[in-house]
C-alpha cells in the first residue's frame, strides 16, 4: 500500500469548510492501493497576524521536502496587510517563489448544469488550460515596487530559463491532452520587451514539439477571443500577471471562479487550490461553493499518479451538477453549502463510476 504524505493548509475565511468538503470527497474516492496521510500546516493571513509570518520557515521546508503534495484552501483577510500596504498574496508569494512552483496550471472547462456567461455553449465547447508562469513576470516585483505616493514603478521580469521551463510544461500538457494539441502563447510583445523575449523563447520550445500546433496572440486579442471563440483553445501559456487576469476571465465563462481549480507545480513539489479568494464575509454561513476546491483535490490525485481517481471525481461533480443535485447560483454560491455539496458529489461517485 503506497502512502502519500499530504500537507493541508486550511486557509482563511471559507477555506476550512472548503478543505473539509474536499477531504470528504477524497476519503470516498481513495483507498484502492494507496492512502493519503495528512499533516496540518498553519499558514495564511490569520497565521501572519498571530505569528508575524504567513508560513514558518520550518513549515516551508516541510512543504518543500517532507510531503508529496499540498492541498490548500484560499487565504487572505482584508484587514491583514504587509507593512507596505499590499496583501501581496502573503502566502502565495512565499510558496510559489519559495518552492519554485513555476507552472500554475489553471483548467477552464464548462460543467453541465452551470450557466456560462456566454450564450450558446455546451460542456465540451469550453475546455482549455491556462499555464500561468508563476515565479517571475510582473509579480517578480511583489513587495518590491519603488517610488513614492506620486509614482511607483514595478518591474516585469522575464528570464530565458524561466520561460523555457514553463513553455515546456505547456507543450507537454498539450501533448497529453486529446483535444487540439495546440499551444497559444499570449503576450504583449508588440509593446513590452520582456514579453517579446517570452514569445521568442516560446518559439524555440515549439520547434521541439512539431506535433503540437503553436499560435501567438496579443493579450488584448486573447481576452476578446476567450469570450468570442473559447472553443478554439487548448493550452495557453503566458506571463504571471496576464495569467492571473485571463484565468478569472476564463472562470467567468464557465460559471464563475468558484468552480475553477489550479495546481502550482514545480519539479519537486506542488500545491493545489481553488483560484478564488477566501470570502470571509460568507464564512460559516453554509453558502461557500466547494467545487473549485474539490476539483483542486482531483488535480492533486492526477499529480500523484492517480488520474483515474481524479477523473472519477470530475465525473461525479459533472453528474451531480447535471442531475441538479448540486446547484450553483448565478452569484457562484452553492445551494445547501459545502457539506451538502460534498455529500451529493460522494453519492455520485458510486453512481457514475466503478
Ligand atoms: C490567484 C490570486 C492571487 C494572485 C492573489 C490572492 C495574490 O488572485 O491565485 O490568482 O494574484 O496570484
Ligand atoms: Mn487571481
Amino acid at each position: 500500500m503506497r502512502a502519500h504524505k499530504i500537507a493541508l493548509i486550511r486557509g482563511d475565511g471559507i477555506g476550512p469548510e472548503l478543505v473539509d468538503a474536499a477531504l470528504t470527497v477524497l476519503g470516498a474516492v481513495t483507498g484502492d492501493g494507496y492512502t493519503l496521510d495528512y499533516v496540518e500546516v498553519d499558514a495564511g493571513a490569520d497565521t501572519y497576524r498571530r505569528t508575524g509570518t504567513a508560513c514558518s520557515a520550518e513549515d516551508v521546508e516541510l512543504l518543500r521536502t517532507g510531503v508529496d503534495a499540498t492541498l490548500k484552501g484560499p487565504v487572505g483577510l482584508p484587514d491583514v496587510r504587509l507593512p507596505d500596504g499590499t496583501e501581496a498574496g502573503l502566502l502565495g508569494g512565499i510558496l510559489r517563489v519559495g518552492l519554485d512552483l513555476y507552472a500554475n496550471i489553471r483548467p477552464v472547462f464548462l460543467l453541465p448544469g452551470v450557466t456560462s456567461a456566454l450564450a450558446g455553449h455546451e460542456p465540451g465547447d469550453i475546455d482549455y488550460v491556462i499555464v500561468r508562469e508563476n515565479t517571475e513576470g510582473l509579480y517578480a516585483s511583489r513587495g518590491k515596487g519603488v517610488g513614492n505616493r506620486w509614482a511607483v514603478s514595478d518591474t516585469l521580469m522575464t528570464t530565458r530559463e524561466g520561460t523555457l521551463r514553463v513553455c515546456r510544461r505547456a507543450f507537454e500538457l498539450a501533448r497529453s491532452r486529446d483535444r487540439g494539441r495546440k499551444v497559444t502563447c499570449v503576450d504583449k510583445s508588440n509593446v513590452l520587451r520582456s514579453h517579446a523575449l517570452f514569445r521568442e523563447v516560446c518559439t524555440e520550445v515549439a520547434a521541439g514539439f512539431p506535433d503540437v500546433t503553436t499560435e501567438f496572440l496579443y493579450a488584448d486579442a486573447a481576452a476578446q477571443a476567450l469570450v468570442l471563440r473559447p472553443e478554439e483553445f487548448d493550452v495557453l501559456v503566458m506571463e504571471n500577471f496576464l495569467g492571473d487576469v485571463l484565468s478569472d476571465l476564463g472562470g467567468a465563462t464557465v460559471g464563475g471562479i468558484s468552480v475553477c481549480p489550479s495546481g502550482n507545480i514545480g519539479d519537486h513539489t506542488a500545491y493545489f487550490e481553488p483560484i478564488h479568494g477566501s470570502a470571509p464575509g460568507i464564512a460559516g454561513r453554509g453558502l461557500a461553493n466547494p467545487v473549485g476546491q474539490i476539483l483542486a483535490a482531483a488535480l492533486m490525485l492526477d499529480h500523484l499518479g492517480h488520474a483515474g481517481d481524479g477523473e472519477r471525481i470530475r465525473r461525479a461533480v459533472a453528474g451531480a451538477l447535471a442531475a441538479g443535485h448540486v446547484r450553483i447560483t448565478p452569484q457562484g454560491a452553492a445551494e445547501g453549502g459545502p457539506v451538502a455539496v460534498a455529500e451529493a458529489i460522494v453519492s455520485h461517485l458510486d453512481k457514475e463510476n466503478r
